[in-house]
């Protein structure tokens, strides 16, 4: 399966999915985009020699086409928000339907939304007071963090002391979950009906 992945920032959920062994047969990534030419993760994507693809902050719909016939060319069937912050264009999400998906640091449908993305879905999670929070992936459509999900997994941050520990906590969570769901996807093993995805064994 061809993989395209959109990222922001450190790339810590990119290499995941580049590292893990189960999927080295199952996919490849055929291009790495972002709104960041000088993020870490479009260097980690450099020095694997994987395509990149930079999308300006003003984005028209000339240029939105330029990525839809760039990511069709590389024949992607899914493409990954691996930390990527930006809203996804709305003909993207109506040309790519059902085969865009997000990695979430906390279990939506709480913690989300525009705003919420990184530090910032911590630090909320901390101040609540929650004694659990998670990972979700999620299917994408035209508002942040509203489409359908498709997996999840929580941990225990009863006992912590800083939003950084919640981080901490969630990353290693997330860098399991997005490679078991693209691994799923890439066997064919995702099912929606209705509102609810399964996941097939
Ligand atoms: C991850 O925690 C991811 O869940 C989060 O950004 C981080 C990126 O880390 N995404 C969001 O907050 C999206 N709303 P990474 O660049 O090391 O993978």
């Amino acid at each position: 399966m061809n993989l395209a992945v959109f990222v922001s920032g450190r790339g810590s959920n990119l290499k995941a999915i580049l590292d893990n062994q189960e999927l080295k047969s199952l996919i490849a990534v055929k291009v790495v985009c972002s709104n960041d030419s000088e993020c870490n993760a479009i260097k980690l994507a450099e020095s694997k020699k994987i395509d990149t693809f930079i999308i300006p902050k003003i984005q028209d719909e000339k240029l939105v086409d330029e990525l839809i016939s760039f990511l069709e060319k590389r024949n992607i069937e899914l493409i990954v928000l691996a930390g990527y912050l930006k809203l996804i264009p709305p003909s993207l999400v109506d040309k790519f339907e059902n085969k865009i998906i997000n990695i979430h640091p906390a279990l939506l449908p709480s913690f989300g939304g525009k705003g919420m993305y990184g530090m910032n879905v911590h630090k909320a999670v901390f101040e609540s007071s929650a004694k659990v929070s998670g990972a979700t992936v999620h299917f994408v459509n035209k508002e942040y963090d509203k489409g359908k999900i498709i997996a999840q997994r929580c941990v225990d941050i009863s006992d912590v002391k800083s939003p950084e520990e919640i981080a901490e906590r969630v990353l290693s969570i997330e860098h399991n979950l997005l490679p078991f769901v693209i691994g799923k996807f890439a066997l064919n093993k995702i099912e929606i009906k209705g509102n609810r995805v399964f996941i097939l064994d």
